[in-house]
C-alpha cells in the first residue's frame, strides 16, 4: 500500500473477514485514504452494489495474499463475499500473490487452480522460496511488496503505452475582449486538461498543451502555448493538429465573442447596452475537416441537461473518435472542481467513468483513448 501510494496510484482495500482477523481495516483505511469495503452488501453504498462500483473503478485487481481458499474460490467462480463477487465483476486486468504453507502450495489441486486462472488470463506474482509463517522452509512465501509493486507497474506500462506519439490537448477557458479592461469568459478551470496532458506524459506521449489562462503549472516535459481568445486558441491547435497523432479538445472554448473590440475603455453611459455578439470558429470541427488530421480526435461535451442526447450528437456532428460528457453546474464535479465523473461515447460503444479526483479521472481517460486508438490501428 505504501509503495503504491508513494508512486501516486489510488488504491481502495477489500477485505476478507479472515484478512480482518490480521489487520484492523482502519489500519487500511489510514494508509490508502479511502473507506475500506468488507461487506458484499453494504447499505452505506449509494445502489448497494459495492462490488460492481469497485469493479468499474479499479484500473487493476491485485489479491495480496491470496490463500488457497481464495484462489480456489476464484477458479471455480465461487461469489460469497465481497472479493470473489468483485473478481466476478470485473474486466480488469488481476493479478494474484500467493502466500501459503508449502505443502498446500505444491498439493495437487492447488497447482490444477492456478494453472486454471493462468488460463483464465489470471497473472500470477511469485511465490518465492523461503522462510514461511509457519516456522518451515519452501515455496509458498508472497513475493516481497517491491516485487509485486514492480510487476504491476512493467504491466502498465506495455498495457497501455502511449510512447512515440504526439498528442495535443488544449485546456481552460477563452476570453473574449470587449475592450482592453472588459472580457467575457466562463468557469473552467483547467484541470482536466492539465490532468489530461500529465497523464499522457506518464504513459509516454510527447505533449503540446494549448492553454487558455488559467491559474495552474505544467512539467516542464510538455511543450506549452499560452493563448486567450477563442481565435488565438483556434490558430495554435490548427497550426499543429497536422503534427499530431491525437487531439483532445478539452477546453472551454467560448461560442460567441463580440463582434468588435473597442481600442479605448467604453464609457459608461445609457441605462442599458447591448452587446453584439458573433458566433467563434469551432475548433474540434475544423481540425476534424482536415486533410492531414490527427488519427483520433476526442472532444468535450459540459451539459446541464440531456447529457446522452447532446454528447452523441457531438460526436457525430463534429466527426470525433471519442466524447467524453460531464454535468455542469451540480454541486459535485464539473468546471472549477477537483473531482468529476465523465460518461464516454465512441461510435461503437460507451462507458461511464465514476466521480473521482480529476488525477485519476484523466489517467482512466488517456488509458480508455489508449485502448481505441489501438483498436482503430489495428481495424
Ligand atoms: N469546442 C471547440 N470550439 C468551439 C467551441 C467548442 O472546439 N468554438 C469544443 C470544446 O473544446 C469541446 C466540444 O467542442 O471539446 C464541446 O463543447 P461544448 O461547449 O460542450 O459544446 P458546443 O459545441 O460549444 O455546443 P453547445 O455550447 O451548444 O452545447
Amino acid at each position: 500500500m505504501r509503495l503504491l501510494r508513494k508512486q501516486d496510484n489510488q488504491v481502495r482495500v477489500v477485505m476478507t473477514h479472515s484478512a480482518m482477523q490480521f489487520i484492523s481495516p482502519l489500519t487500511f483505511q489510514a494508509l490508502s485514504g479511502n473507506s475500506v469495503s468488507t461487506e458484499l452488501l453494504d447499505a452505506e453504498e449509494e445502489n448497494a452494489m459495492g462490488h460492481i462500483n469497485l469493479a468499474r473503478w479499479a484500473d487493476k485487481l491485485v489479491i495480496a495474499p491470496a490463500t488457497a481458499n481464495i484462489i480456489a474460490k476464484l477458479t471455480h467462480g465461487l461469489a460469497d463475499d465481497l472479493l470473489s463477487t468483485l473478481y466476478l465483476a470485473t474486466n480488469c486486468p488481476v493479478y494474484i500473490a500467493p502466500a501459503m504453507n508449502h505443502v498446500m502450495w505444491n498439493k495437487a489441486v492447488t497447482q490444477e487452480n492456478i494453472l486454471r486462472l493462468q488460463t483464465h488470463g489470471v497473472q500470477l506474482i511469485g511465490p518465492e522460496s523461503g522462510d514461511q509463517a509457519c516456522g518451515e522452509v519452501g515455496f509458498g512465501r508472497m513475493s516481497e511488496a517491491s516485487d509485486i509493486v514492480l510487476k504491476l507497474t512493467e504491466e502498465s506500462c506495455s498495457d497501455y503505452t502511449l510512447q512515440s506519439k504526439n498528442i495535443l490537448i488544449s485546456a481552460g477557458p477563452t476570453r473574449e475582449f470587449l475592450d482592453p479592461v472588459r472580457y467575457i469568459t466562463n468557469r473552467s478551470s483547467g484541470k482536466m486538461g492539465y490532468a489530461l496532458a500529465e497523464a499522457a506524459l506518464n504513459a509516454g506521449a510527447k505533449v503540446t498543451l494549448i492553454s487558455g489562462p488559467v491559474n495552474l503549472t505544467s512539467s516542464d516535459k510538455i511543450t506549452r502555448i499560452n493563448v486567450e481568445t477563442a481565435e488565438q486558441m483556434h490558430h495554435a491547435v490548427l497550426s499543429r493538429a497536422d503534427k499530431n497523432d491525437i487531439y483532445i479538445g478539452a477546453a472551454a472554448v467560448a461560442d460567441y465573442t463580440p463582434a468588435s473590440i473597442s481600442l479605448k475603455k467604453i464609457k459608461k453611459q445609457a441605462n442599458e447596452s447591448t452587446i453584439q455578439l458573433q458566433k467563434t470558429r469551432d475548433i474540434l470541427t475544423d481540425v476534424a475537416a482536415l486533410k492531414n488530421k490527427p488519427n483520433f480526435i476526442v472532444g468535450f461535451a459540459a451539459e446541464t441537461d440531456d447529457l446522452e442526447h447532446y454528447a452523441k450528437n457531438k460526436l457525430k456532428q463534429k466527426k470525433l473518435d471519442m466524447i467524453a460528457a460531464n454535468w455542469v453546474g451540480q454541486e459535485q464535479g464539473g468546471f472549477d472542481k477537483d473531482e468529476n465523473a465523465l460518461q464516454v461515447y465512441w461510435n461503437t460503444g460507451s462507458q461511464c467513468l465514476e466521480m473521482t479526483n480529476k488525477t485519476h479521472l484523466a489517467k482512466q481517460l488517456i488509458n480508455l483513448i489508449t485502448e481505441r486508438v489501438n483498436e482503430k490501428n489495428s481495424t
